[in-house]
């Protein structure tokens, strides 16, 4: 019996793919089809795949041509299983011509001519393209928009900036203005990367007219606001998501999970650091920078692994800053200690001082550790008080998991929720902390 074996996505299965499988199954007499469980396709860079795993393994066996369909699960599997399944023959689209060469060592390579004028892709394309406009200064525009061009079907259709002069001349997109309005004209989604004292009255105005929005957290300085704008955004069937990239970040995501495990026990303390001297926009001197002080800029992503892992019902918190002279409202530095019932919480953020940039869970059994800059990191450990009990955490992080944000916000518009993997709480928790700082509530001042 001669066995052939294929390997694809098949997201939105369509008539390519079918043409393909039936010619891969004329190649011998069992047919064993592979289905991708990865998001990502890395070789073509493109992320946004629309269906599930199990949808897309449902829809190639509904084909009826696939003797057997397995799930490909890591890089290096087609050896393991052309060895595993004795493969004669191993096929794939002519878009792959000379990429699986390699496998020609276990068995015979067959490239079929691909079918012409189709593709997932394409389809994803037509069907799902989210116009995207972006507001921010022009450091910020092109790293996000970088990032945007990995996530299928989410198009960039229009950028608003007040520096104009530094516009990155690379970065191509129909429109480019200083004009909020006429930007939003333009597109059915924005990311708000401006200064935070303006988040509120632009999430507002997006929303009035019927945008979705994705918005550079804190979506707005008081805890009323952030209530009012998700309330607003509910009553027009819109999309809010408030962007922290740490909570799309699959370590980050994975290390949560395993703290809720009771892994390393009841959960004592976290303690999160997250420092810079720069920051994105540049050096905060320029005329159009924003005023993104220390607790703007990270405390919303130091306060995330505090609120999901012990909840956003502290019992007391005491907030200390240190300013700066010149600069009204411009923390070089805070510490905030939040105290639960039988727990305790801390988060240092700084951009006039320099810490490891760290985290640390401490639990009754043991304690897990995220080395700098955990914010974007790959790797975590638990520890405990036998280190040959310890264990490491490694995953793939790709783009600081922007792109994934990304994701989850084009799937949050198509799907017509507003699932998020933060939830309104601990947004409207963030929001009330900032609040209290520009109060000067449950505060010192360190001079
Ligand atoms: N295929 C084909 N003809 C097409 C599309 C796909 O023969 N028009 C083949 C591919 O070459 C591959 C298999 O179908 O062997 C599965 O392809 P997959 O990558 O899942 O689908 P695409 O439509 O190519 O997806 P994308 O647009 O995301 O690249």
């Amino acid at each position: 019996m001669k066995k052939v074996i294929t390997y694809g996505t098949y997201d939105l299965l369509h008539f390519g793919h079918i043409r393909l499988l039936e010619r891969a199954k004329e190649l011998g007499d069992y047919l064993i089809v592979g289905v991708t469980s990865d998001d990502f396709d890395k070789v073509r860079g493109k992320i946004n795949v629309q269906q599930p795993l199990n949808e897309r393994v449902q829809a190639v066996q509904n084909t009826g041509i696939a003797d057997e369909v397995i799930i490909e699960e890591y890089e290096g599997q087609k050896i393991d299983d052309i060895i595993k399944y004795g493969i004669d023959i191993f096929t794939v689209g002519s878009d792959w011509v000379g990429y699986f060469d390699y496998l020609k060592e276990y068995c015979e390579v067959v490239y079929l001519d691909r079918t012409q004028g189709i593709s997932s892709s394409q389809i994803r394309d037509e069907k799902r393209a989210i116009n995207l406009g972006m507001v921010g200064v022009p450091p910020v525009l092109l790293k996000y928009s970088r990032e945007c061009s990995y996530v299928n079907g989410v198009n960039i259709k229009a950028m608003c900036t007040d520096d104009q002069e530094n516009y990155p001349k690379n970065l191509k997109c129909d429109l480019v203005t200083s004009d909020y309005e006429v930007m939003l004209a333009h597109v059915d989604a924005v990311y708000i990367h401006s200064d935070p004292v303006s988040h509120y009255e632009q999430v507002k105005y997006a929303l009035e007219q019927g945008k979705h929005v994705l918005c550079e957290s804190p979506i707005a300085l008081t805890k009323d606001q952030t209530k009012e704008l998700f309330e607003l955004a509910e009553k027009k069937q819109v999309v809010l998501m408030e962007a922290l990239k740490t909570a799309h970040s699959l370590a980050y995501q994975r290390m949560v999970v395993l703290i809720k495990s009771g892994r390393i026990g009841r959960i004592v303390s976290v303690d999160a650091t997250c420092t810079s001297l720069r920051d994105i926009a540049g050096d905060d001197t320029t005329r159009f920078a924003p005023k993104w002080n220390s607790l703007c800029s990270w405390g919303p992503t130091a306060m995330l692994p505090v609120f999901q892992i012990l909840g956003t019902k502290y019992k007391e918190k005491s907030i200390i800053s240190q300013f700066a002279k010149e600069r009204e409202n411009y923390d070089l530095f805070t510490k905030i200690d939040f105290i639960y019932d039988s727990a305790v919480a801390s988060i240092k953020v700084g951009k006039g001082v320099k810490s490891e940039g760290e985290l640390v869970i401490s639990g009754t059994k043991g304690y897990l550790y995220v080395p700098a800059p955990w914010w974007k990191t790959d790797y975590y450990e638990i520890r405990f008080e036998n280190p040959a009990n310890n264990k490491r955490y490694f995953y793939q992080l790709d783009g600081e998991g922007i792109r994934y944000e990304f994701v989850a916000f084009a799937r949050a518009i198509h799907k017509g929720n507003t699932i998020n993997r933060i939830s309104r709480e601990t947004s409207e928790t963030i929001s009330s902390v900032i609040e209290d700082f520009y109060c000067h509530k449950d505060m010192k001042i360190i001079i």
